[in-house]
Parts: C-alpha cells; sequence; structure tokens
C-alpha cells in the first residue's frame, strides 16, 4: 500500500458538496435537469451531488480517454462511450471530476454545444489551476488544489484508490 496523506478529508468534501447542491438548486428549482457524469472519476461526485439536489435531476453518462496510462495527459482525447439519449433543448450540467490541463472539458464542451442543449454548465470538484494549458470557464468548483496527483472519491492511480472516501495525495 502506498503512503497517501488526506488532502480534503470526508467531511469537509461532503460539506462542499452540500454546498454545490444548494447553489444549483437554488439556480435550476423545479426545472428537468440533467447531469452528465463524465466516467470513471466522476462517479462518486455525480452520485452523491445528485442525492443532493432535491428536484428532477436526470443522469446521463460519457467516458473519454485521456491518459495513456499513469500520471500524465497524452492530450488526444478518445470518447469511450457517448450519451444514449438526446440532450437537445434540455438544461445540462456536465459534472467533472478534476480539471488538470483543461484539455478533456475543453473537448467535451465543444462536442456537447453541437448536440444543441438549451444550456450547458460545467461543475467541477477539483481545479488543478497552475496546470492549466486550455482555458476552461467552470460555473462550479468544490476546491482548487495545489499541483498534486491526488486520488479517492472516484479518482484513480491506474484504477486504485478511487474507492477511498476521501481525497488523498501520494507521497
Ligand atoms: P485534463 O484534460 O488534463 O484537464 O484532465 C482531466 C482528467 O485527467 C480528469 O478527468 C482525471 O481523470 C485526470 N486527472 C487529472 N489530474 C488527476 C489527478 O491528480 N488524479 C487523478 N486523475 C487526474
Ligand atoms: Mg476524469
Amino acid at each position: 500500500m502506498d503512503n497517501i496523506k488526506v488532502l480534503i478529508d470526508e467531511e469537509k468534501l461532503q460539506a462542499r458538496v452540500t454546498e454545490i447542491a444548494d447553489s444549483i438548486q437554488e439556480e435550476y428549482g423545479e426545472k428537468e435537469l440533467i447531469l452528465i457524469c463524465i466516467l470513471k472519476g466522476s462517479i462518486f461526485f455525480t452520485v452523491d451531488l445528485a442525492k443532493k439536489i432535491k428536484g428532477d435531476v436526470k443522469l446521463e453518462f460519457i467516458r473519454v480517454s485521456s491518459y495513456n496510462d499513469g500520471t500524465e495527459s497524452s492530450g488526444e482525447i478518445k470518447m469511450k462511450l457517448d450519451l444514449k439519449d438526446s440532450i437537445q433543448g434540455k438544461d445540462v450540467i456536465v459534472v467533472e471530476d478534476i480539471i488538470d490541463t483543461g484539455r478533456t472539458l475543453s473537448y467535451l464542451i465543444e462536442y456537447l454545444k453541437m448536440k444543441k442543449p438549451n444550456s450547458l454548465k460545467l461543475c467541477a470538484l477539483l481545479d488543478k489551476p497552475e496546470r492549466r494549458v486550455q482555458k476552461v470557464n467552470v460555473d462550479y468548483i468544490g476546491f482548487q488544489i495545489p499541483d498534486k496527483f491526488v486520488v479517492g472519491y472516484g479518482l484513480d492511480m491506474d484504477e486504485k484508490y478511487r474507492n477511498l472516501p476521501y481525497i488523498g495525495y501520494l507521497e
């Protein structure tokens, strides 16, 4: 087992997810809302967020790969699992685990805009601003974090550690 240090503990994480859910609910009210979960990393965040929004929430899933392996983004994004239902005319929030270089979200925003949703917003649990290569406007951000490779709460290192209930980093 690698030595993992806690960066954001479970309590802080959940409290922030509740705050984000509250602001989303305030903004969308009774409107039908589609959360697009970017697999696999955003699964835990999307589920917790969806549970905390008291409204008409629907879920969609997309899977992209931007990493060859390990911890460096390859820059090339491949669609591994596409949307199954139309989002045309819908109010959509893309839910991402972390924005690192910004390449994944920039690509996805352009792709999703072509599907003509009524509105498209972005929500990311974590943001590593130091690493940005491509500018992205995010509407809801959980935490800004330093340039460390983090794991847990959906985030992995070679598929490991997704099930940690907190955000940690490897020493
Ligand atoms: P970007 O395209 O460089 O912004 O990378 C976004 C994707 O890279 C995220 O959705 C994560 O899957 C992955 N990623 C970036 N930083 C980390 C990290 O610190 N830990 C785990 N995965 C990361
Ligand atoms: Mg991801």
